[in-house]
């Protein structure tokens, strides 16, 4: 029988909640006992999923990420709504265009990293500050990407900004194993979500077409879900000893090189 209480007793924060990857983790983490606050800029389709769940366990705030007080408060608001902060997942991103190195809009690079990097580290450390606060051995979990071990897997702000966010969730394992508090990635290779469509102008099915590919491992499908597990695998105390870790939900396509692929 599965467990469905892995995230009994816990709160969480998740960021991008109101669609693609944050969305199905905001409902798995529900579904396993959690109070959830999605915290996005969408706040039409956040509220929508929140309506959705029919749950007073979870609702919705709008927060720019790269807004530091809305951080900051979005993290007061969590702890005096539920009690407490024990779950971050700090997963909002986007892609940024697509464009070439020659070509390379700086502005652009600058809003990609505002939100991938500075709205990353907004989060962890006001998520931070409220658990060292309150004692709480919590979790801290960020979505990377494939993108952040490799070249040549997205957009150059993009790559540039994942490979920083594991740089900051090593620097942030690091100073918060002090207090308990275990500091991890997931990084998927690609999945169709609004964020990959968007970027590459496909439908979902063209984009799960080609993911399953160029992907190492065959017949299955990427999906929102599957990185939403291994995000409640690391929420959870199943993963008590788990910190530092940038895991990867990618079916091997990191570790292996492809232009000596055995088939
Ligand atoms: N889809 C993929 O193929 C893929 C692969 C690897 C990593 N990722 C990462 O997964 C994460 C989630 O993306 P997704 O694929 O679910 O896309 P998505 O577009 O469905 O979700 C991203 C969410 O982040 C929100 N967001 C964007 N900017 C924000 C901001 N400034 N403040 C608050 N929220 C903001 C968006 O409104 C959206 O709801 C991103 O960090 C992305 O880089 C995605």
């Amino acid at each position: 029988m599965i467990n469905k209480t892995r995230l009994e007793g816990k709160v969480a924060l998740i960021t991008g909640g109101a669609s693609g990857i944050g969305e199905q983790a905001a409902r798995l983490f529900l579904e396993n006992g959690a109070h959830v606050v999605i915290a996005d800029v969408q706040d039409d389709l956040g509220q929508q999923v929140v309506a959705s769940c029919m749950d007073s366990k979870i609702c919705y705030r709008h927060c720019d990420v790269s807004d530091e007080k809305q951080v900051e408060e979005t993290v007061s608001f969590t702890v005096a709504k539920y009690g407490s902060l024990d779950v971050l997942f700090s997963n909002a991103g986007i892609m940024g265009p697509m464009t070439s190195l020659l070509d390379m809009d700086l502005d652009a690079f600058d809003n990609t990293m505002a939100i991938n990097v500075r709205g990353v580290a907004a989060t962890i450390k006001h998520a931070a500050r409220s658990m060292v606060a309150g004692k709480i051995r919590g979790s801290i979990i960020c979505t990377a990407s494939v993108a952040a071990s490799i070249g040549g897997a997205g957009p150059h702000a993009y790559t540039i900004s994942k490979h920083a966010m594991v740089g900051l969730m090593k620097t942030a394992c690091n100073e918060l194993g002090a207090h308990g508090i275990r500091v991890n990635c997931v990084s998927p290779f690609g999945v169709a979500t609004p964020l990959s469509c968007t970027a590459y102008n496909l439908e979902a099915s063209q984009v799960e077409e080609n993911c399953c590919a160029t992907g190492n491992l065959k017949g299955i499908v990427l999906k929102a879900r599957h990185v939403a597990e291994a995000a409640l695998f690391l929420a959870s105390d199943e993963s008590a000893y788990v910190s530092g870790q940038n895991l990867g939900v990618d079916g091997g396509f990191t570790v292996v090189n492809h232009s000596y692929s055995a088939n």
